[in-house]
């Protein structure tokens, strides 16, 4: 779509499209939205013309389309002028409120054989120059990647990581070497145990975007590795029981982590979805779940609703299993897919961390 003509008008700018439809942009919105030197700020792109101090005279000299720097140019009668470009006008001809960024859902996997092409490339492959494209690309589309042939080093993993943007700290610290033989472990993590399929960070408000595993040492039995697609699971409920889907769409469910000197707690749903009702999160965690009490018919539809998801969640033919060894390190979106692990006999050292979810999405735009 590209401009054909511009008439003013008394609310605003009407632009005129080369498919025969139009946008009236409102003259406070052209002042607002100036891309001039003057208005944003060339270098940090921040905005630097206020509207609100003084009440603008938006009456106008006039307005011109300049096709060589593909802008347009309007004067106003207090002498300023606001300069808006093609690109700009073009990306907002239509109106919508802001809404979070949905999960790809056209590529969700309802087990591993659905998954088109397998999340998998190797180190070298991933320290090229188009490597972390296409590992981005990965975790995109399927939710994981796995990158095999790494050294069992954690500074090459925390290296990886960082290729990506810096490790995000936690309370559990930033990058970490843990192992299974803590004396007083404060985190199933660093126990034997089975862990079911879950997200990290149900109690935190912002939970991490994305968790990179890489396994240093294994003398062990046992402990294989689950994913499953949580959004797969969320999208077969939309289809399959709307009724559950809105509960858990809706109802805010309490996560927490209780240990010496620390108290986190957020509550967010099951499946969070944005206004046009797509879905952007899933945090699901029955180990970390908190306390809390509906009306009784509500809350045992909640419990109904919730034990569709746990058992899909748990069904193995929906897991793609696998275990994690030196070499190989799996990084998944924690925002989509569950992890899980299965209990475990003898050792084993990790090492890991996680990513912001906004530092993951700015990458993905603009690699
Ligand atoms: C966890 C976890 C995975 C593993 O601690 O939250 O999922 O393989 N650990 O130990
Ligand atoms: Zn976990």
């Amino acid at each position: 779509m590209s401009i054909q003509s511009i008439r003013p008008e008394n609310e605003g700018l009407n632009i005129f499209w080369d498919d025969g439809s139009s946008s009236c942009f409102p003259w406070l919105w052209i002042r607002d939205h100036s891309e001039s030197k003057v208005d944003l700020h060339p270098d940090s792109k921040q905005r630097q013309i206020d509207v609100f101090s003084e009440t603008p005279d938006n009456s106008i000299n006039k307005a011109i389309i300049d096709q060589n720097k593909k802008n347009v140019m309007v004067k106003w009668v207090d002498q300023s002028e606001s300069c808006i470009s093609f690109d700009l006008l073009e990306s907002l001809a239509s109106t919508s409120s802001p809404s979070a960024q949905a999960l790809a859902n056209d590529s969700c996997w309802n087990s591993s054989h659905e998954i088109k092409e397998f999340p998998e490339m190797s180190f070298d492959d991933f320290m090229s120059d188009h490597g972390l494209k296409k590992w981005l690309g990965h975790i995109h589309r399927n939710g994981f990647v796995l990158v095999s042939g790494a050294p069992a080093s954690s500074d090459t993993t925390q290296e990886l990581m960082e290729r990506m943007a810096y490790v995000r700290n936690s309370i559990f610290g930033g990058f970490s070497v843990w192992d299974n033989k803590l004396d007083n472990p404060d985190d199933t993590a660093f126990t034997s145990l089975a862990i079911e399929p879950h997200t990290d960070g149900t109690y935190v408000h912002d939970a991490p975007g994305l968790q990179t595993l890489h396994c240093l040492q294994k003398d062990s039995v046992g402990g294989e590795s689950q994913l499953v697609d949580g959004l797969a699971i969320a999208e077969k409920m939309r289809v399959e029981y709307p009724d559950y889907f809105k509960i858990l769409s809706s109802i805010n469910i309490p996560g927490r982590y209780i240990k010496d000197g620390i108290y986190l707690e957020a509550k967010r749903p099951l499946i969070r979805v944005n206004d046009n009702n797509e879905v952007v999160q899933i945090s699901f965690n029955n180990h970390d779940r908190a306390p809390f009490r509906l009306d009784n018919d509500l809350m045992s539809q909640f419990y109904e609703a919730y034990k569709v998801f746990h058992n899909l969640a748990n069904d193995k033919s929906r897991q793609f299993q696998f275990i994690l060894e030196p070499g190989k390190v799996l990084t998944f979106d924690n925002w989509r897919v569950l992890h899980a692990r299965s209990s475990l006999t003898g050792y084993r050292q990790l090492c890991g961390g996680y990513h912001n979810r906004e530092d993951f999405e700015s990458k993905l735009r603009l690699i």
